[in-house]
């Protein structure tokens, strides 16, 4: 049976390092992963961390794939779900507005399939009305939303803005495809 294939973008938020588990954790229930990490990402955790843990290169830029097609268009044909975890307030923003101006949103925009954002931010981020419109206008598109939850955040404050945990990302992947 073939491996069911999904696309994990990263952004640049403090969680980025719960997505390098995220990732351990789903390639062993055996997803196919393929990495996707925005600039701010790679800033916040390792790319080699992603391509260890994916065994897959990671890509991070739309230019420096070698295949003839572009692979944003490959991916969205190829991915059965699109995760973005963390999912930062600037990715909320370009991705309801329609801005593709790097792999992942690019590759966001040409994906017809389910998409699943885990909102990690700042609490005062959070509850800013653009985020909360933004938010609900992708609701409406029929995006999946899991989190943000309340808690500490690693700015020091307390309140709506914890990524929701690895774990709890996974049961909720293994829901939208169908899978025990
Ligand atoms: C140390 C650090 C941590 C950050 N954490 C977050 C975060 O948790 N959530 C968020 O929305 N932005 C966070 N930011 C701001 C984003 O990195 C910034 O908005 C960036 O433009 C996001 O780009 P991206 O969406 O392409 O990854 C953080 C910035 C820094 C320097």
């Amino acid at each position: 049976m073939n491996k069911q294939f999904v696309t994990l973008g990263v952004t640049g938020g403090i969680a980025a390092y719960k997505a390098a588990d995220l990732c351990s954790k789903m390639v062993q229930c055996g997803y196919e992963v393929q990495i996707i990490m925005t600039e701010s990402a790679t800033k916040l955790v390792g790319e080699r961390t992603f391509l260890t843990l994916s065994h897959r290169p990671v890509i991070t830029s739309l230019w420096d794939v070698p295949e003839w097609r572009p692979e944003h268009v490959a991916l969205a044909e190829h991915a059965d779900l699109l995760v973005v975890a963390p999912c930062t307030a600037n990715f909320i923003g370009k991705y309801t507005h329609g801005i593709a101006d790097d792999a992942l949103s690019t590759c966001a925009l040409a994906h017809r399939g389910t998409v699943l954002l885990a909102p990690a931010m700042n609490p005062n981020m959070w509850h800013h009305p653009a985020v909360q419109n933004n938010i609900k206008l992708l609701a409406a598109r029929n995006v999946e939303f899991i989190g943000p939850e309340i808690g500490h955040v690693a700015c020091g404050d307390d309140g709506t803005g914890r990524m929701a945990e690895p774990a709890d990302i996974l049961t909720k992947i293994k829901t939208l495809l169908n899978c025990p």
